[in-house]
């Protein structure tokens, strides 16, 4: 299969990558880094990258932030960061990207455990991420039509995030990553559409 990997050059993507390139053609993009770079706040491009790339046979999006704050801080402004990041970022990406998979193709992206296990500072991550779970929900009975599957992949904070990041996440056991990579090759080479694959 011919794959691009959004935020493939990042620490999970990274792992994604690795595994998918044992079977695969993968093709890396981001914003700076990758074989092909895109801005995926910007639509224009994220039409001028599937253009660049051309048809492909999965799509897998590992990219996409939003802001971290208490919520007796938080503005609108918080939320657009993540609105045009994480969510519509990825959402542009299955939008645009439909029309450039061969049938049988699949779409895999991005979300995470705070949609349903919240920590302090993440009423945006769990907003958001609560989003991105709900447009591959609403989205994938209709891309059926197109031959087309979407699946999210929804991890808990990860072990090469864990040093970083570990004091934000009180009692969370931080997941290997080889579970994270066997996810996503789950959601590309399996049969699952729908699904909030979660990796806790
Ligand atoms: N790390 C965790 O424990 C964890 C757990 C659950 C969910 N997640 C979610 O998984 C996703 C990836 O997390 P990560 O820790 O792997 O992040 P990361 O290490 O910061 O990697 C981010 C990746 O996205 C690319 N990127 C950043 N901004 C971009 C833009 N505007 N347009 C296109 N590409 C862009 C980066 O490449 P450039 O630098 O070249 O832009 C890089 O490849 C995030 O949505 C995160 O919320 C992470």
């Amino acid at each position: 299969m011919k794959i691009l990997v959004v935020g493939g050059t990042g620490t999970l993507g990274k792992v994604v990558v690795e595994a998918l390139r044992k079977k695969h053609e993968v093709i890396t993009a981001g914003s700076k880094s990758g074989d092909v770079q895109v801005d995926i706040t910007d639509l224009a491009s994220i039409q001028q990258v599937f253009e660049q790339v051309g048809t492909l046979d999965a799509l897998v999006v590992t990219a996409g932030g939003a802001a971290m704050a208490p919520v007796q801080q938080l503005t609108e402004a918080h939320f657009y960061k993540g609105i045009r990041s994480k969510m519509m970022g990825q959402i542009n990406l299955a939008l645009v990207g439909q029309t450039y998979l061969n049938p049988g193709g699949s779409i895999t992206l991005t979300s995470g455990i705070l949609a349903e296990d919240p920590i302090a500072n993440g009423a945006v991550l769990t907003t958001i991420n609560s989003a991105v779970n709900g447009f591959v929900l609403g989205a994938a009975g209709e891309l059926v039509k197109s031959q087309l599957r979407i699946n999210v992949v929804s991890p808990g904070l990860v072990e090469a995030s864990a040093e970083a990041l570990g004091e934000y996440f009180p009692g969370h056991v931080p997941v290997p990553m080889a579970q994270v990579a066997s996810a996503y090759v789950k959601s590309v080479e399996g049969i699952l559409t729908g699904q909030i694959i979660r990796v806790v």
